[in-house]
């Protein structure tokens, strides 16, 4: 049941107006939730990457997926064209000057996301919130280059964005009370439910995804069948199988994750070469001409 106010969610009133946002990414995770923010809040997004191309990409999917909601007349023909006027992309981050809501969605490497965050500081207003979406990176170290670290929250997302309806809120030791409450009033105004969990690795949902999915890539490792572990969940009676999670997560990702978690607890967590192997060859699955996949 839903909880009306969640564990240590701070007074509502105490959220900044967002009428402005900035998405720093234009990749899988990125391009999903910007179009989820134009969607729901109705305000301009605009979208920066470090290339062009990865823009119009991003961008492209926000439109193809905008044309889908109007074929399937989720969206009137006017509210389509009015969604896909309001987001525009460009390279140049001083589009981001009066950005209430910058919220970065790059791979998941510490430095680069410190150095991001350290030069969009140089653009936004003061007032400015920012967040991150990591999955498991510490969201204090990735504003470690901030001069305001009281305005940096983690704001994570699930892949399909569309679908999946929880966002873990991440509270740093330095986030104030008006990050939070804007991060928990934006959540909602996503229609998501939001927790609050601490700043830890893998916060709550990618420490026990990276259990389960980790302990079935090492039982891979150790000899156990492919088919046999990936099937093992099914009694479970979750939407997918072990490896298909993990194919939807990322390989790149889930790799990240796993490592991540591994360095941190290193006697409760299994490092698998085999999955980066995966990550560089892309995928887990070979799809047949009639979608039925061959795992690896
Ligand atoms: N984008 C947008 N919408 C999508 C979508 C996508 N990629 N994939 C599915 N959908 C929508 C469909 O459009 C459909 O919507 P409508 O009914 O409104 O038309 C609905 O979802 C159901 O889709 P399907 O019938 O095609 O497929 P399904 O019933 O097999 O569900 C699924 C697909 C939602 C992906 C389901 O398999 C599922 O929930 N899987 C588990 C996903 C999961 O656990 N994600 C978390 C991963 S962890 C993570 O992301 C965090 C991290 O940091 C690593």
């Amino acid at each position: 049941k839903r909880a009306k106010k969640p564990a240590g969610a701070p007074d509502k009133t105490l959220a900044k107006p967002i009428t402005k946002i900035g998405v720093i990414g234009a990749g899988l995770m990125a391009q999903q939730f910007a179009l989820l923010f134009v969607r729901r809040l109705k305000v301009p997004v605009v979208i920066t990457d470090i290339s062009q191309e990865q823009i119009d990409k991003g961008i492209g999917y926000i439109h193809g997926e905008i044309d889908k909601l109007l074929e399937k007349g989720r969206v009137s023909s006017d509210d389509a064209n009015r969604l896909k006027a309001l987001v525009t992309g460009t390279t140049d981050k001083s589009q981001f000057s009066d950005a209430d809501w910058v919220i970065e969605a790059i791979f998941e490497q510490l430095e680069a996301k410190q150095d991001v965050f350290a030069e969009i500081e140089q653009h936004v207003s003061e007032t400015a919130v920012l967040a991150t979406n990591t999955s498991s990176l510490s969201v204090a170290q990735i504003g470690a280059k901030l001069a305001h670290p009281e305005r940096l929250v983690g704001f994570h997302f699930f892949n399909p964005v569309a679908v999946m309806p929880l966002i873990e809120v991440v509270r740093t030791p330095h986030t104030n009370d008006e990050t939070l409450s804007t991060a928990m009033v934006t959540a909602g105004k996503l229609f998501k439910t939001a927790v609050i969990t601490a700043d830890t690795p893998g916060f709550v949902v990618n420490r026990i995804l990276a259990k389960l999915l980790g302990e079935a890539m090492h039982a891979v490792d150790t000899g156990t069948p492919f088919e046999v572990v990936n099937h093992a969940l099914d009694p479970f009676g979750l939407p997918m199988t072990a490896f298909e999670l993990l194919e939807l997560v990322g390989l790149k990702v889930g790799a990240h994750v796993l490592d991540t978690h591994h360095a941190a607890f290193p006697e409760r967590f299994f490092e698998s070469a085999n999955l980066h192997r995966l990550a560089e060859h892309g995928r887990i699955f070979d799809r047949d001409g009639k979608g039925k996949i061959k795992g690896f």
